[in-house]
């Protein structure tokens, strides 16, 4: 999705500028531009592409200035054009970034063209600056247009003002979506995410719904949504910045899959230490989880999946109904909420438009709490729930999402064990299961050593143009993730069915060209997926395991098999994740697409 930086300094902030946009890259974009004020004048530059490009071409014009904003765009209304590239521009001062939609964008383009604006982009961003324009020229200052602006702009939205006519201060607005005010010393900042900033800064202001924003070389001023003069806490960035860089590795993305012991290892730490830590994982909150009825799962993407699996692990353990539903459906519909139910949002970034959405129109009397399981601490999705478990994975980078998974999958496991010893269930039998827990960094490790029997793999898949997933049980959302991660990265088509609906009408795609991968541990539906694996054999089709020894499946019944360790019960769907990622990210290096940063795709999405 789209991403801003702005700074305002005493030296040339280009870049810083460019720098940020950088480490906003993972973010997913299409275009990119900037906008520097020096002596009086603000200097603009835009090219569609990549980022690389609009940094030559700042060079080649020697683009310098004290004062500036820079954007990444994700074409919404619009081709991904120079010309529809951010920032925007009304006359030769006044320039705007923007994130997020105007959906009233249509009406007031109307109003001002008929007013006499002529328009350069199709964006719906181009009104946002015309509208500050006209109200510059009745006479407000920046910061008096700004709010004076805002109310007539309906969506979800970040904006970034500067005008060279004030050279003193740059102007942000949060409503709706995420932006950070980032405290320099004598120079201040602004990024839709923190990580942009980090080279500059470890100090942050979360900007809440509403904020304006005022920011000078010395300070910055925030008014919040009713017009008042508001102090807002200082937060101190708690992460390393090795986290954001790739080190060794090729791409992020085969960072984070390596990442995930340790990863793991964050999530669990001080959660595991018998069943009596299980009645503190939400604070003085984990009481709550004794009244618990039912619960019910939002979520979009791989973190849908994650709450899939959970759904299982919940019935199967807790004795607790629960449903899962991808966000974008949630909150367009109708519900049924049965009482004493607890809303549990997964999100990875936090800031997914469609998560918070369906967060903020949750509000039944019968939502007992609203828990949000998510990675990022300072999330617009933790700060509007009640309750937070966070996953601790670290900063994820690539579009793909990975460690951010399995450790949603440990944490969403810690909170199905809470709710079991909360109904009653043996601490003997919790006590089993965190013992397991505290394997699953070591048993991640033993299938990330699979690597390179996965990358000789991968290849038998380079020139397909479909792959079947299945799986049965908690294995099937797992087979979805694996098919998820293969057509995300590498652009293959793939699908994913739980092994027993085959029957029912995928098996008439089953041929020698359709590879068919399954995940098959060895639980208690192995016998049935073993005969639907016999289903895809007497058709021709070519058969890909990722089974343990125990299972009994061997190259010698016409599979290729994978043999994973011996895995328990509740582990399964964490461990057999891992191959899955390093499938689809080997047969996408070999395909030469862009890994971390896949085409269409953007890792926040932070739009409807
Ligand atoms: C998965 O690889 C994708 N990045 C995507 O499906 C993602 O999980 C989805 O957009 C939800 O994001 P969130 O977890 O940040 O809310």
């Amino acid at each position: 999705m789209c991403g801003i930086v702005g700074a305002i300094g005493e030296r040339n902030v280009t870049g810083i500028l460019i720098t940020g946009l950088k480490r906003l890259e993972y973010r997913g974009y299409d275009s990119a531009g900037l906008a520097v004020v020096a002596e009086g004048l603000l200097h603009r530059v835009r090219r569609a592409g990549k980022v690389a490009g609009l940094e030559m071409a700042a060079d080649e014009a020697a683009t310098q200035g004290t004062l500036g904003i820079a954007h990444t765009r994700w074409a919404t209304h619009g081709k991904p054009t120079e010309t529809n590239a951010h920032p925007h521009m009304s006359g030769d001062d006044l320039a705007v970034v923007h994130n997020g939609i105007i959906e009233n964008y249509q009406s007031l383009r109307e109003q001002l063209i008929a007013d006499g604006y002529r328009f350069t982009s199709e964006t719906d961003t181009e009104v946002i600056v015309h509208l500050l324009h006209q109200a510059l020229a009745a006479g407000r200052d920046l910061l008096q247009a700004v709010s004076e602006v805002v109310p007539k702009l309906h969506g979800a939205y970040a904006l970034g003002v500067v005008s060279a006519d004030e050279p003193d201060r740059l102007i942000a607005v949060r409503s709706g979506s995420p932006l950070v005010v980032g405290l320099g010393i004598g120079e201040n900042y602004i990024a839709s995410d923190q990580l942009a900033l980090l080279p500059v800064t470890t100090r942050f202001i979360f900007l809440q719904e509403g904020d304006v924003a005022e920011v000078r070389r010395d300070g910055v001023q925030i008014i919040d949504a009713k017009g008042v003069a508001v102090e807002r806490k200082v937060h101190e960035f708690d992460g390393t910045h090795e986290d954001v860089e790739k080190g060794e590795y090729r791409h992020f993305m085969l960072k984070e899959i390596f990442e995930q012991p340790a990863a793991l290892q964050r999530t669990l730490e001080g959660r595991i230490n018998g069943p009596e830590s299980l009645a503190h994982l939400l604070g003085e909150r984990t009481e709550l989880l004794q009244r618990v009825r039912n619960v019910q799962i939002i979520a979009c993407g791989t973190s849908y999946h994650a709450g899939m699996v959970a759904r299982y692990w919940l019935e199967d353990l807790a004795g607790v109904s629960c449903q899962v539903e991808v966000a974008s459906e949630f909150r367009y519909r109708q519900h049924v909420v049965p009482e004493n139910t607890l809303l549990v949002t997964i999100s990875q970034s936090g800031e997914t438009a469609d998560t918070l959405a369906a967060l903020r129109g949750a509000t039944s009397a019968h939502y007992i709490g609203r828990l949000a399981v998510c990675n990022v601490d300072s999330s617009s999705l933790v700060r509007e729930s009640e309750m937070a478990l966070l996953t601790r994975a670290g900063p994820e980078i690539g579009v793909a999402s990975t460690k951010a998974f399995t450790t949603q999958l440990a944490a969403l496991l810690l909170l199905v064990l809470a709710t079991a010893r909360a109904h009653g269930v043996r601490d003997e039998l919790l006590a089993d299961i965190l013992t397991d827990m505290r394997q699953l960094p070591s048993l991640t490790e033993q299938a990330l050593r699979l690597d390179g029997a996965i990358h000789e793999l991968s290849k038998d898949f380079v020139e397909k143009h479909h792959t079947l997933f299945l799986g049965r049980g908690t294995q099937y959302p797992v087979a979805m993730e694996g098919a998820l991660k293969l057509k995300e990265i590498s652009y293959i088509h793939a699908e994913a069915y739980p092994a027993g609906e085959l029957k029912h009408g995928p098996l008439a795609l089953v041929d020698k060209d359709m590879p068919v991968v399954a995940v098959a541990p060895n639980d208690e539906l192995l016998e049935k997926l073993k005969s639907n694996l016999q289903e895809v054999r007497a058709r021709g089709g070519e058969l890909y395991l990722f089974a343990d020894h125990h299972a009994e499946l061997s190259d010698a019944d016409g599979f290729t098999v994978l043999t994973m360790p011996k895995v328990p019960e509740y582990l399964a769907p964490i461990i057999y994740t891992i191959p899955l990622q390093l499938l689809s990210y080997h047969v996408a290096v070999m395909r030469g697409t862009d890994v971390d940063q896949p085409r269409n795709l953007a890792k926040s999405v932070t739009v409807e």
